[in-house]
């Protein structure tokens, strides 16, 4: 049996859709200054500046703000990734989540959304399972309001950030699980939300590699490092010396660029080789996605890029009723990312995996995601996700022909 195991960013999405940025209450909350902590339209905030900023406990000074009974999903790289893979892979895998929790009600909200998505706390029997260790400090969320008003009645957002409890969450609570080394594919996702997991990465993907598992890293927006220096380079890793325990690097356009340092995704990719990633795939929204593979696991591969998926457009176009939002597209897309090689792995030795081929259900995967309210989709049975997903992969298979 082929065993996933991932650790990294999971939290609840929270979205406000009825904020009105022109009250006192929410305009007194603005950021002045650069890096204050005050929100900023269009921008993200960490809650635990913006509590300095407030001067007062966080979910009051939200309260105060948000607008609307909020609507709310299961979010972040790690967990939205892991819970896609479960799903479409079904028996044919056995997945684990790592990660952590506060003691708060937000924290019941996850276990709960776990549970509707197929997992079960460690030690109960299942195809997936979670650990959730308890670390103090409040559940990680990201609050999005939305004032529907704003700019003239086209929209505007801003999203506050939470990294509480995750922000205790370490390598030593992985190693107390006793199993995290333990599998043929560790996946570590969003890591720039859980702060000590992200600056210890390279020596646990040391490790992960030394116990011969096949290693995935799917970025995300490294807010902390661009509020500590606004426009400089990103590092993976302490010393910025992860590349080289990565299989397979997932990133999406910005993260790309600011991570390499580079002008352009095609560089970009050439970059995360060259410095010893096995493999890398870089989204861009509805753009072309950009692929390519050189040592490793995969057979080598020129760089390349794939299309998005028509089929979706048409349904979405055909059906503007089963539009949702794009949040959890790039999440969605590495989980799809992770079903295709591990369905590979099923039938092929590393070494010869076909990335292209894999990518193929990470593209149908993350428009997918275009249908739900936020990155998880709950099945009414198991198994459905995968059938509502067949006949657009047959579909994108012919456009690619
Ligand atoms: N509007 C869309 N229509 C069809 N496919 C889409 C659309 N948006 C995204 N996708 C698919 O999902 C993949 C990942 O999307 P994107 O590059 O936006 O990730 P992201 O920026 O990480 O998103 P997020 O952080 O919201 O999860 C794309 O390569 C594409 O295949
Ligand atoms: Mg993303």
């Amino acid at each position: 049996m082929i065993t996933i195991h991932g650790t990294g960013c999971c939290l609840m999405d929270f979205l406000y859709p009825k904020t009105d940025f022109s009250v006192p209450a929410f305009t007194a909350k603005l950021s002045r200054q650069a890096g204050d902590g005050g929100l900023g339209i269009g921008k993200l905030v960490f809650a635990e500046d913006f509590e300095r900023f407030v001067n007062a406990p966080y979910e009051s000074a939200l309260r105060e703000i948000a607008g609307g009974a909020p609507s709310y999903n299961l979010g972040g790289p790690a967990v939205v990734s892991l819970v896609h893979a479960a799903q479409v892979l079904g028996d044919r895998a056995a997945v684990s989540f790592y990660g952590s929790r506060g003691a708060d009600k937000t924290g019941d909200l996850v276990e709960e959304a776990l549970s509707r998505a197929g997992f079960v706390p460690r030690g109960q029997a299942g195809p997936a399972d979670y650990i959730l260790k308890r670390c103090p400090g409040l559940t990680p969320r990201t609050d999005v309001l939305s004032d529907p008003n704003y700019h003239d009645g086209h929209g505007e957002r801003t999203f506050i950030n939470l990294i509480g409890a995750a922000g205790r969450f370490s390598r030593a609570d992985l190693d107390s699980t006793g199993d995290f080394f333990d599998a043929s594919v560790i996946t570590f996702g969003g890591t720039a939300l859980t702060p000590l997991i992200h600056d210890g990465i390279t020596e646990l993907l040391r490790r992960a590699k030394k116990r011969g598992a096949l290693t995935m890293v799917n970025l995300v927006y490294d807010y902390r490092s661009e509020l500590a220096a606004p426009g400089k380079k990103w590092k993976l890793g302490a010393r910025d010396d992860a590349y080289g325990f990565i299989d397979l690097l997932v990133a999406d356009r910005d993260e790309a660029l600011k991570t390499s340092g580079c002008p352009s995704e095609g560089e970009a990719a050439g970059w995360f080789l060259d410095k010893g990633c096995g493999a890398a795939v870089i989204t861009s929204g509805t753009r072309p996605l950009h692929f390519a593979a050189g040592k490793g696991i995969f057979s080598p591969l020129s760089p390349g890029i794939l299309p998005v998926s028509k089929g979706i457009d048409r349904e979405l176009a055909a059906h503007p009723e089963r539009r949702g939002d794009t949040t959890g597209c790039g999440d969605n897309f590495a989980g799809g990312l992770i079903a295709g090689l591990v369905e590979q792995l099923a039938r092929t030795v590393p070494g010869k995996l076909d990335l292209r081929e894999a990518c193929i259900p990470g593209v149908v995967a993350g428009g997918y995601a275009c249908f739900t309210l936020g990155g998880v989709f709950y099945e009414k049975h198991p198994g459905e996700k995968r059938e509502l997903l067949a006949p657009f992969i047959e579909e994108y298979k012919k456009e690619l022909r």
